[in-house]
């Protein structure tokens, strides 16, 4: 039995990882340190409550004394870090959280690692970063692992600091570090606040959805588990010190994907109520400021390292996430009402 410390597997990305995890391999033993802040939720991995491979710690990864108890009452072999402040518009409206858990977090988990493997301790500390470090594509390229750090919002700077401190912590301390660079992701159990999430739940209530701009911005979409399942391939066989781009292979305008969501609504559902298509809920919106143009990932070096490609093409990933949002809607509304905080603040400001 190998055990994995999870930092932010409460969030969308990492609770699928946790999941894949415990459902499909049977060696591992998971520990999941989370704030719990708006984006974290316990009901997403509530039904491994009672898993004894799965045990919750609430707390910050900012926390020093608390990353050294845990390390010394856990002893894990892997960290695998999700933890972060995740959506691109509240950094530009607030970026000083992201400097906080992106940066600081980071960097003070970094800490308690550096001194758990000096105290002779044997374990790989896995980052999981995101595509948006390099910055913005024309029409034509993809991002390599070579290609230059060149964040364009304060989300994205947050993520490269903190990708930079890992790298750093790998070459001046001799440390087992990997860094992930991942292309958009979606799926179950992302927070409505998110394009595809967002999309679907504003559809089914028949509200306004929002496009920034004329919609041309181009994502590279990659199916969550196809994702995780990546990160568990990285961790167990990857050099220490790699970086790896994972990506799907699944370039799409935003308006197009929109588009595609409505159509697979209302073919499901039928038409509104009033007999419109979802379509003409489609409203264009002011851009956001600094918007990046195209993200696209080159994820050849994956594939010819560690044999990985990407299982799940877009339209059978959208329809999967489509019926996961349809039969979970109770979940939906349950986050987007915010209920779900007011219980879990309540638990845990018992504490
Ligand atoms: N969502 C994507 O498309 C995508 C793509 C590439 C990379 N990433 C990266 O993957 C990681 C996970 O993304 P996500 O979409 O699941 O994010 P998310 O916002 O859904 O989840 C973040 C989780 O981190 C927790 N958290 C936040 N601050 C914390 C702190 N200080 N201490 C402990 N826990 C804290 C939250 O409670 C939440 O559970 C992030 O680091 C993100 O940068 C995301």
């Amino acid at each position: 039995m190998q055990t994995i410390l999870v930092t932010g597997g409460l969030g969308f990305i990492g609770s699928n990882f946790i999941r894949l995890l415990i459902d499909d391999f049977s060696d591992y033993q998971v520990i999941n340190l989370d704030a719990v802040t708006y984006a974290g939720n316990p009901e997403n991995l509530k039904d491994l409550e009672n898993d004894s491979r799965y045990t919750f710690a609430h707390g910050d990864i900012g926390d020093r004394k608390l990353i050294d108890e845990l390390l010394e009452k856990e002893r894990p072999d892997f960290i695998v870090n999700f933890a972060a402040e995740s959506h691109v518009d509240r950094s530009i409206t607030g970026p000083a959280a992201f400097i906080e858990t992106n940066i600081v977090g980071t960097f003070t988990e970094l800490e308690a690692f550096r001194a758990y493997c000096a105290a002779g301790n044997k374990c790989r500390f896995l980052q999981v970063s995101t595509d948006e470090v390099y910055g913005s594509l024309g029409a034509e390229g993809y991002f390599t692992e070579e290609t230059p750090y060149s964040p364009n919002s304060p989300y994205a700077a947050s993520k490269a600091s903190a990708d930079h401190l890992v790298r750093a912590y790998h070459h001046t301390y001799k440390l087992d570090t990997l860094i992930t660079n991942c292309s958009n992701n979606y799926g179950p159990y992302q927070f409505p606040e998110k394009l595809i999430p967002l999309m679907i739940s504003n559809a089914l209530e028949g509200r306004d959805l929002p496009v920034y701009g004329d919609g041309k911005n181009v994502r590279d979409w990659l199916y969550v588990e196809d994702h995780c399942r990546a990160l568990e391939l990285v961790l167990r066989a990857a050099n220490s010190g790699e970086t790896y781009n994972i990506g799907g292979h699944n370039e799409m305008e935003n308006i197009e994907l929109v588009r595609l969501l409505c159509r697979s609504l209302d073919r499901r559902l039928g038409p509104l109520p009033d007999g419109r298509s979802r379509q003409e809920l489609i409203t264009f919106v002011g851009d956001r400021q600094g918007h990046d143009q195209r993200y696209a990932i080159d994820a050849e070096k994956i594939k010819k390292d560690l044999d990985w490609e990407p299982q799940t093409d877009l339209a059978k990933g959208m329809e999967m996430t489509i019926d996961w949002y349809l039969d979970n809607q109770e979940w939906l509304n349950q986050v987007r009402d915010g209920s779900y905080r007011k219980y879990y603040q309540e638990m845990y400001n018992k504490r």
